[in-house]
């Protein structure tokens, strides 16, 4: 029996079956341990299961000589430092796949609501603001026919292109290993009427999106941002959307995260932000939290991890 430390309490029931193997202690707060709070707590441990929000470098690991296994709450690994983990011989696992068509329906939501500017009109509506049916009024882009630029071409970039054929989009891709169809960036940025982000956050993809990307794409177009927050240079992007380089952005991720009240990027217009639900639907992420466990029960018995990273 193996003791576990766990960062969050998870959706389903995951946990029992963690539980029914090993000593397993929850962190139960609203927020997330601070970087101290999980120094203090996960020492002891030979399996985490952490979150997003968790960093899982070199002092946690110096304060865990007997971490063997880290399962990751999600697809995302960059708050792991993955070659120190290697290098100790530490098994990570991450949450592919389950979230793919989740978070390829959320990218599309913000695809359509930036684009029909659906988030100020509701506003409207609810303030009183919105008068009569008005000719001029609320114009926003259409969605169907126009040229989808999508960033990332993996699993998640994929099925988001799968989506865009059912509204007669041309979809163009750029990734991080050429193939065949696949175009360079500049000629995504400057062709694409809506560009959605899909890449893994890499010290090459960190500001991708800076002040030439944006001012590169179309005064009509609009950035839409499922990945990372890291991906978007946030005052970049503040300017893009104030001098009207873009017609709008829609974001489920910020630098920093969350965004606080008085960030600059909150006054900026056309702006839509979320606060990270990519992958919250019920189901998806109990099965997150099902494959997080298999992870972690699989390698403390000594076996492969289901869906081991590779580093
Ligand atoms: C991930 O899995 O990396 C998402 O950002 C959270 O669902």
């Amino acid at each position: 029996m193996a003791r576990c430390f766990v960062t969050r309490e998870l959706p389903g029931d995951a946990l029992d079956r963690l539980a029914a193997e090993h000593r397993v202690d929850v962190w139960g707060e609203e927020l997330p341990p601070s970087p101290e709070e999980l120094l203090e707590r996960a020492p002891g441990a030979e399996g985490l299961l952490c979150l997003l929000t968790d960093r899982v470098d070199v002092p946690l690991f110096d304060a865990c000589p007997e971490l063997r296994a880290i399962a990751n709450l999600a697809v995302g690994t960059d708050n792991i430092d993955l070659a120190e983990a290697e290098r100790r011989g530490i098994a990570v696992g991450n949450t592919p796949g389950v979230l793919t068509e989740t978070t390829a329906d959320l990218a599309f939501a913000l695809i359509l609501a930036c684009s029909r500017r659906l988030v100020e009109a509701a506003a409207a509506v609810r303030s009183g603001a919105w008068h009569t049916w008005e000719p001029r009024g609320w114009l926003g882009h259409d969605v169907h026919g126009a040229t989808l630029g999508i960033i990332g071409a993996g699993e998640i970039g994929g099925a988001v292109a799968r989506r865009a054929a059912g509204f007669a989009m041309e979809v163009v891709l750029h990734g991080r290993e050429p193939r065949p169809g696949q175009v360079d960036l500049d000629r995504l940025l400057a062709e694409s009427d809506i560009v959605s982000l899909h890449c893994p956050l890499t010290p090459e993809t960190r500001h991708l999106i800076d002040e030439r990307a944006l001012r590169a794409m179309k005064p009509t177009a609009i950035l839409v941002n499922t990945a990372r927050g890291e991906v978007v240079d946030p005052a970049a992007l503040r300017s893009a959307l104030e001098e009207g380089w873009i017609a709008g952005a829609g974001l489920d991720v910020t630098e920093p995260e969350p965004l606080p009240a008085d960030h600059p990027l909150l006054d900026a217009p056309n702006l839509t932000v979320l606060p990270h639900v990519g992958s919250a639907s019920h189901a998806t992420r109990e099965a997150m939290a099902s494959i997080a466990v298999d992870n972690l029960l699989a390698a403390l018995a000594g076996r492969p991890m289901p869906h081991a990273v590779a580093t």
